[in-house]
C-alpha cells in the first residue's frame, strides 16, 4: 500500500521528478516519505515522517540536487511506527545499496535473526531492511550486483514490490522486482522510470511495461531487461495507456473527491454510451468473451470485491438477477477466499475493483479460477493485475480516481454492471429487444438528472443538511432492495472521511435490532426510489418517526418526502438506475460534513487508496 518510484536520467537531476512522482503516488500511503539518490559520492538519503511536503521541505534549497539516479517512497506502515528512522529508503551497513519496498517480507523475522547473528546491526524496525543487508553481504563476498540482487530476492518470501539502487564501476544501476503488488516501468530516449502506479509514469510516456509476479527488471536509459528469479530473460511488451496526465490533477476543485463527484455524469457517458446498440436493444463490449454463445451457458455468477466495489457488487446482484434472471452470490473477497467456497455448475466469477490491485480481490478471483469458474472483471485500470488475469474484462473508463474515498468508480461500476446484466439478459433471451431498448433509453436520460443533482440548488440543500447534522451522535442509513447497498455506501463514505460513526442497514431489518438506536440525536438517512418497495420503505420511515427519529430523505418518492424532516428530492428514474442518482447526495453529504469538521478529505487517516496487502 506504499508507493515506490525510481528514475534514471541521461541528463539533469532526478530529485525534483521523484518528488513530483511521489505526490502522484501519495494516495497509496502517506505516513512518511523518503528519497535516495546516487551520485559520485555514493548514496544520499532524506526521510521524513508525515506527508510528502515534510520531505519536500527537507529537500528545499537544492539538497540532493544534481544526481541522475534515485528512488523514492511514500509509506503506509506495516512493520514499525511511522517515523523518520522507519521511513524508506533503507540501506545495507556499508550504504552501498538503497531499497524501497511496498508489501511484506513474511520471513523477515527469521532473516533478521540470521543477519543479527552474523553481526548485522539493524537501524530500523522494518522488514525492508533485511533485503538491503542480504544484497550488501553478497556484494561484500564479491558477488556481482545483478547476481546479488537475484540471489537475495530468492531468499525473501512474501508479497512485495521493491526498487533497488546501487552502483557498479561508478555506474548507477536500478532494479525492481515484483511478487504481488503492482509495479510498472517505462523508458524513453533520455530516461528510465519505475513506479507502483502508471500515474507517475504517464507524464514521461504512455508506453508502459507492466512487471509481472516473479519478474526482476533492470532499467537503463532507453532500455529495460526483465528476468525471472533464475536470471532467464523474459519478453515483456509495452502496452499503451490512454489516460491523460491532466486527468490526474485537481483542476479548479479544492479536493480530488469533489472533482471526482462532479465528473460522474461524464463517467456514466464514458462507461456506457459507446457500448450501447440502440437498434438491437443491446450493448457490445470491445473485449472478448461477451458473445451470446459464451453467456448462454452461464448458470451462476459469483461476485467478489472489497469496500465500495463490494457495494457495487451487491447492486450488480440485484441487476443481474432482476434483469437477466441468473442466480448471483456476492461476497467480501476476504471472506470468499478463506471460506472454502463451493462453486457449482458453470460459474462466472466476477471481480469488481477500481484499482485492479486489491490483494483480497485478486486472491479470491484466483481461487475461483482454481475451482473451475470462468473469470471476469469490472475494473478501472487497464493493464492492472486484475485486467491481465481475468478472462473477460469490462473497463469502466472512469479515468484516474485519486481521492481515497471512491466515488466516480462506484458509479462507473454500477453502470458497467447494468450493461452486463443487459448483455446477459439479451444473450439468454430474458430481455426482449424492446425491453433492451427501454433499458438503454433509461441510461441515456440519466446524465442530465445526475447533472441536476450536482447543480447549485441540490448541492446547497445537502450543505444545509450537513451543517444541521454535523454533530449528530451517529448516522443510520436505511434503504431497501437495490438501494440497500447504497445505504451501505453512504455509511462507508461518512465513516471513512469524516470519522463519524455510521451504519448502513436494510430498512426491513431495522426492527430486528438497530431500531433501539433511534433517538433525536441520531440522524437517520432514508433512501426511497419509486418502485415496488416504495410503500414498504414509507412504513419504515413511519416507524423511525414514531420513535422520535429525525429523517433525512434522499430519493424520488413523493410520499416519503412528505414524511421526512428534511430531504433532497432526486429526479425520477428507473428503479434499476436509482442507486446512481441516490448516491450523489450521500457523497456530497459526507464530503460536506468532513469539510465542516476540518478532516483531510482526500487522505483520510489510516487509509490508503489501493489495499495491496491482506
Ligand atoms: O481498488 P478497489 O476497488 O479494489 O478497492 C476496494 C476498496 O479498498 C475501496 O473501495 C475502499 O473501500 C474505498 N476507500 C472506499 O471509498
Amino acid at each position: 500500500m506504499c508507493g515506490i518510484i525510481g528514475t534514471l536520467l541521461a541528463e539533469g537531476s532526478v530529485v525534483e521528478g521523484i518528488l513530483e512522482g511521489l505526490r502522484l503516488l501519495e494516495y497509496r500511503g502517506y505516513d512518511s516519505a523518503g528519497v535516495a539518490v546516487l551520485d559520485k559520492k555514493g548514496i544520499s538519503i532524506r526521510r521524513k515522517a508525515g506527508r510528502i511536503e515534510h520531505l519536500a521541505a527537507a529537500l528545499a534549497g537544492g539538497a540532493l540536487s544534481g544526481a541522475k539516479a534515485g528512488i523514492g517512497h511514500t509509506r503506509w506502515a506495516t512493520h514499525g511506527a511511522p517515523s523518520d528512522t522507519n521511513a524508506h529508503p533503507h540501506t545495507d551497513t556499508e550504504g552501498r545499496v538503497a531499497i524501497v519496498h511496498n508489501g511484506i517480507f513474511e520471513n523477515y523475522a527469521e532473516l533478521r535473526a540470521e543477519l543479527s547473528t552474523a553481526g548485522v546491526v539493524f537501524k530500523s524496525e522494518t522488514d525492508t531492511e533485511v533485503l538491503a543487508h542480504l544484497i550488501g553481504r553478497e556484494l561484500a563476498r564479491g558477488v556481482e550486483l545483478g547476481a546479488a540482487v537475484l540471489h537475495s530476492l530468492r531468499r525473501v518470501k512474501g508479497y512485495y514490490a521493491v526498487a533497488v539502487l546501487s552502483q557498479d564501476h561508478d555506474q548507477p544501476r536500478l532494479f525492481c522486482a515484483r511478487s504481488g503488488p503492482p509495479l510498472a516501468v517505462a523508458v524513453t530516449k533520455t530516461g528510465a522510470y519505475l513506479a507502483s502506479d502508471v500515474l507517475a509514469l504517464i507524464p514521461h510516456t504512455r508506453e508502459i511495461v507492466f512487471i509481472e509476479d516473479g519478474d526482476v527488471a533492470e532499467l537503463e536509459i532507453g532500455k529495460v531487461t526483465v528476468r525471472n528469479l533464475d536470471g532467464k530473460v523474459i519478453d515483456r511488451k509495452a502496452r499503451r495507456v490512454e489516460w491523460d496526465p491532466e486527468e490526474a490533477g485537481k483542476g479548479t476543485y479544492p479536493h480530488y473527491m469533489l472533482k471526482e463527484i462532479h465528473e460522474q455524469p461524464d463517467v456514466l457517458a464514458r462507461t456506457a454510451f459507446d457500448r450501447i446498440r440502440e437498434a438491437k436493444g443491446d450493448v457490445e463490449f470491445d473485449t472478448a468473451g461477451w458473445d451470446d454463445t459464451e453467456l448462454k451457458t452461464i448458470e451462476r455468477v459469483e461476485i467478489m470485491a472489497c469496500g465500495t466495489a463490494l457495494h457495487a457488487g451487491y447492486i450488480a446482484r440485484y441487476l443481474i438477477e432482476g434483469l437477466a434472471r441468473v442466480p448471483v452470490e456476492c461476497d467480501y473477497a476476504s471472506e470468499f477466499r478463506y471460506r472454502d467456497p463451493v462453486l457449482a455448475g458453470n460459474t462466472m466469477a466476477l471481480a469488481i475493483s477500481q484499482s485492479g490491485e486489491t490483494a483480497d480481490t485478486l486472491a479470491a478471483l484466483r481461487l475461483a479460477k482454481e475451482l473451475g469458474a470462468h473469470t471476469a472483471a469490472i475494473c478501472n485500470v487497464n493493464g492492472s493485475t486484475l485486467v491481465r488475469e481475468a478472462q473477460r474484462v469490462i473497463l469502466t473508463n472512469a479515468g484516474p480516481e485519486i481521492g481515497v474515498a471512491s466515488t466516480k468508480a462506484f458509479v462507473a461500476q454500477i453502470t458497467a454492471a447494468y450493461l452486463l446484466a443487459l448483455r446477459i439478459g439479451r444473450a439468454r433471451g430474458t430481455i426482449s429487444k424492446e425491453q433492451g431498448q427501454e433499458l438503454v433509453d433509461e441510461l441515456r436520460v440519466l446524465r442530465p438528472k445526475m447533472e441536476q443533482l450536482l447543480g447549485e440548488t441540490a448541492v446547497k440543500a445537502v450543505r444545509g443538511i450537513a451543517e444541521r447534522h454535523q454533530n449528530a451522535k451517529g448516522f443510520l442509513f436505511l434503504g431497501r432492495g437495490i438501494n440497500f447497498p447504497v445505504a451501505l455506501e453512504g455509511a462507508l463514505k461518512l465513516k471513512e472521511i469524516s470519522y463519524v460513526h455510521a451504519e448502513g442497514y436494510a430498512a426491513g431489518e431495522m426492527k430486528h435490532g438497530p431500531i433501539a438506536l433511534i433517538e433525536p440525536s441520531m440522524s437517520i438517512v432514508a433512501l426511497n426510489a419509486i418502485g415496488p418497495l416504495a410503500d414498504k420503505m414509507r412504513s419504515n420511515i413511519e416507524q423511525v418517526r414514531a420513535r422520535g427519529g429525525k429523517v433525512i430523505l434522499i430519493g424520488s418518492d413523493e410520499g416519503s418526502v412528505q414524511l421526512a424532516d428534511e430531504h433532497v428530492k432526486v429526479p425520477e428514474c428507473s428503479e434499476w438506475l436509482s442507486p446512481i442518482l441516490n448516491v450523489i447526495p450521500l457523497q456530497l453529504l459526507s464530503y460536506s460534513i468532513a469539510l465542516l469538521k476540518g478532516c483531510d478529505i482526500d487522505k483520510p487517516r489510516n487509509l490508503a487508496k489501493s489495499v495491496t496487502v491482506e
